[in-house]
């Protein structure tokens, strides 16, 4: 499974580059508001594309299907890595299939049963992403979802991928690599949990300790 960071934070995507192992990036307006206000989404887009040499995700915001067309065209060409995200409502699946034939790669988002991932699929997107914590916060088990749709894909080998996407903390991610999801994208703060344990802090102390102790012996 990739890890990619949900994120329109280039400080935060710096940091987590220098690790290389993330692989790709979501942004979506709530995060580029929260990230970079007052900023073109395209130079914040174009900057996260300079630093990470994978798939990066940026919003089409049009309502109405020939909108969405020529947003997501133009999106498309802002960079070669650019992917565009498209809401899966009856116009986005329209707009799906009629990019998606263009060659041009499609995120669905706000997706939130399996249905919904089925149809982007069957129109050609390259991504689905299931919204794992939203769903969670309305009290449905959010995981289940994607755990239904990495199995109807798997069936059917459809080459859509599975994006376990709003994604809250680190047992979420542990549960996507369990479900089959291809990629689990998360905020920088849950990337950081994962590779954090009381008990490695404890031992690389005692480690240390006891390496001066046993010079000291020697001397
Ligand atoms: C995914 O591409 C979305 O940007 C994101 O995961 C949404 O997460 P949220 O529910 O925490 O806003």
């Amino acid at each position: 499974m990739k890890l990619w960071l949900d994120t329109a934070s280039i400080d935060e995507i710096r940091t987590a580059a220098r690790f290389g192992v993330v692989s790709g990036i979501t942004t979506n307006p709530s995060l580029w508001a929260k990230a970079a206000s007052g900023t073109d989404y395209r130079d914040v887009v174009l900057e996260i594309c300079s630093i990470i040499d994978g798939p990066v995700s940026a919003e089409c915001l049009a309502q109405d299907v020939d909108g969405l067309v020529e947003e997501a065209r133009h999106i498309s060409k802002w960079h070669p890595n650019v992917v565009v995200k498209i809401p899966l409502d009856e116009n986005g699946l329209e707009a799906i299939y009629r990019v998606s034939r263009e060659g041009i790669k499609v995120n669905t988002t706000l997706i939130f049963q399996p249905n919904q991932a089925l149809l982007a699929a069957q129109a050609g997107a390259t991504y689905v992403s299931p919204f794992v914590g939203r769903l969670d916060d309305i009290g449905h088990e959010g995981m289940a979802v994607v755990r239904e749709i990495v199995e109807i894909f798997d069936r059917y080998h459809m080459p859509t991928q599975v994006l376990a996407a709003s994604l809250r903390h680190p047992l979420h991610v542990i549960q996507a690599a369990q479900a089959g999801a291809h990629i689990a994208t998360m905020p920088y703060p849950v990337f950081q949990a994962m590779f954090k344990h009381p008990l490695t802090d404890a031992g690389i102390q005692k480690f240390l300790e006891d390496a001066r102790k046993a010079a000291k012996v020697k001397a």
